[in-house]
């Protein structure tokens, strides 16, 4: 497995997997790599030539500096977990390798992507997103782009940009991964103790609980008394909504089968988890 460490070798690299028409499948990632991690790895490779991971925890997208902090870095385990799953390079770069001096600030109107949601609750959160993940499309222009879905809103915003700035390539967007008990891997989820790691399974259940009342109850009364079960749980809810999953427009009215999506984020044990259902 190839390891750069600067853009210029990796462009290089690029070049001649290019020349010989390989076809690049790209995993964004910020390290502490997980399983959910992995069956992105494991699904680029069975539809690409190549599969190259980003390590590069971005402080552009953190709008709370100890979140930055806390991040956990685990870069040795994490090339020996990429060496296993048979991933062909891997790109660990430097702050000013992503960032240099002059380079253009890239704007993209997100309209209601930032407007619900993550966008005020993490202000600058998704401007951040969209300049690091700009500049990887920008040097590696992959094929395929393999995202997961307990980011949903993420992936609404990378979509948005690859529309506006990228179209040729094409963005797969793969199921969460999880914990036997449901909770949704999380390279966040090492924070939690073994007891919170058991709590923390409500967040799923209450989510498959809302989609089992689809149609069936009153929207806004069973998102009521969702996040009452929650609080019981010791879980502080930061946000439970329902969506219109295309447009993420938020909503009290249950939307047409297939296009709703509810969304949680909460705390425990002061690590901000987040998780989401589609229905
Ligand atoms: O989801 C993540 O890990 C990050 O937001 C991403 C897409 C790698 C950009 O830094």
């Amino acid at each position: 497995m190839f390891i750069f460490k600067t853009h210029t070798e990796l462009s290089a690299w690029l070049l001649t997997q290019k020349a010989l028409h390989k076809t690049i499948g790209f995993v964004p990632t910020m390290g502490a790599l997980h399983s959910g991690h992995i069956a992105l790895v494991l699904q680029s490779r069975k539809e690409n030539d190549i599969t190259l991971v980003s390590i590069f925890v971005n402080p552009k997208q953190f709008n709370n500096p100890i979140d930055f902090e806390k991040y956990p870095m685990t870069a040795d385990a994490d090339i020996a977990t990429l060496q296993q799953a048979g991933c062909d390079a891997v790109y660990m770069p430097q702050v000013e390798d992503i960032y240099p001096p002059h380079l253009p600030h890239v704007n993209l109107e997100l309209g209601m992507l930032n407007q619900v949601l993550e966008g005020p609750k993490r202000p600058g959160h998704f401007d951040g997103v969209v300049q690091v993940v700009h500049r990887f499309f920008s040097l590696i222009h992959p094929n395929k782009v393999y995202l997961g879905l307990k980011d949903f809103q993420q992936c609404k915003v990378i979509q948005a940009l690859t529309q506006q700035y990228f179209s040729s390539i094409q963005l797969v967007f793969c199921p969460t991964e999880r914990e036997a008990n449901g909770l949704a891997k999380s390279s966040r989820n090492m924070r939690l103790s073994k007891e919170a790691k058991h709590t923390a399974s409500a967040i799923y259940h209450i989510l498959q609980t809302i989609a089992a009342k689809y149609k069936k109850e009153n929207l806004s009364d069973v998102l009521a008394a969702s996040k009452l079960f929650l609080q019981t749980k010791n879980i502080t809810v930061e946000y439970l909504e329902c969506a219109n999953s295309d447009t993420l427009a938020l909503t009290t009215q249950w939307q047409e089968p297939g296009h709703n999506v509810v969304l949680l984020a909460g705390y425990l044990e002061n690590v901000r988890l987040i998780d989401n259902i589609q229905f």
